[in-house]
């Protein structure tokens, strides 16, 4: 996957901050979902497809996400999905594997813990990555960050996918509001968090902080 699409994404995410206090979530979705390999003792979760106009966006779980780092056209293979030669960045292994290991901790939470692609329908390509950076926390906010392939940049596609992220994270129980964190040079993310309809809650010399809720 190329450099910038996920670099900023994966640095905020997994990055060992993990949320304290306890979810009051269900740990059942009310999205749509349309298969499950979880099993008994499985740490893998039940997937979670969302659809936009031009997106599916689609949870990948433990054994995809092993898939997304070691061996990226089985990923593709394994969703039905045209190969594209694309393969994750070395640097952003490490990141993923600590994701797989939360999943693997927390399979409760692993819907909050996962990759989710972004498949263009179009082409039948992952063209983006979402990702939530843990599980509701006391305040009941999750946070939300995203990268795109910088080939399908300023089409819309990232506000149509957070968007819907942010719909179906607002949906779920114990989720009141989502946050986000943009470097504050970051227009392109700034703007996307506009569109959906995030608010600047508080700002530093390097970075915006957002939210938006539910209610
Ligand atoms: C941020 C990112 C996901 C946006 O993806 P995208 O698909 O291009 O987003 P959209 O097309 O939905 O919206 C981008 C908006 O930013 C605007 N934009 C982009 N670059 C801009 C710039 N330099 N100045 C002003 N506006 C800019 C676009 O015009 C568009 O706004 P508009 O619809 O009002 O015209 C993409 O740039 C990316 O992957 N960046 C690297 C990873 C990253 O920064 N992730 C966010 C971490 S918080």
């Amino acid at each position: 996957m190329v450099r910038n699409l996920v670099d900023r994404l994966f640095r905020n995410l997994h990055d060992g901050r993990q949320r304290k206090g306890p979810s009051r979530h269900s740990g059942t979705s009310r999205s749509s979902t349309i298969d499950s390999d979880l099993r008994p003792g499985s740490h893998d979760l039940m997937m979670i497809r969302l659809e936009t106009p031009r997106l599916t966006l689609l949870t990948l779980t433990v054994q995809q996400m092993r898939w997304q780092r070691d061996d990226f056209a089985r990923l593709e293979q394994a969703l039905g999905l045209a190969p594209s030669g694309q393969k994750l960045e070395d640097e952003l292994r490490p990141i993923v594997s600590r994701a797989i290991s939360q999943m693997r901790r927390r399979p409760h939470h692993a819907r909050w813990h996962c990759q989710w692609a972004a498949v263009f329908k179009e082409e039948r390509r992952i063209i983006g990555s979402l990702a939530f950076k843990g599980p509701p926390d006391r305040e009941e906010a999750v946070e939300i960050g995203y990268g795109f392939d910088p080939s399908y940049h300023n089409r819309g596609l990232a506000t149509e996918a957070v968007g819907e992220m942010v719909r179906w994270a607002l949906s779920e129980d114990g989720v009141e509001t989502v946050i986000a964190e943009t470097a504050n040079m970051n227009v392109a993310s700034m703007r996307v968090l506009q569109k959906v309809g995030f608010v600047i809650t508080s700002a530093t010399q390097r970075y915006l902080y957002w939210k938006v809720s539910g209610r």
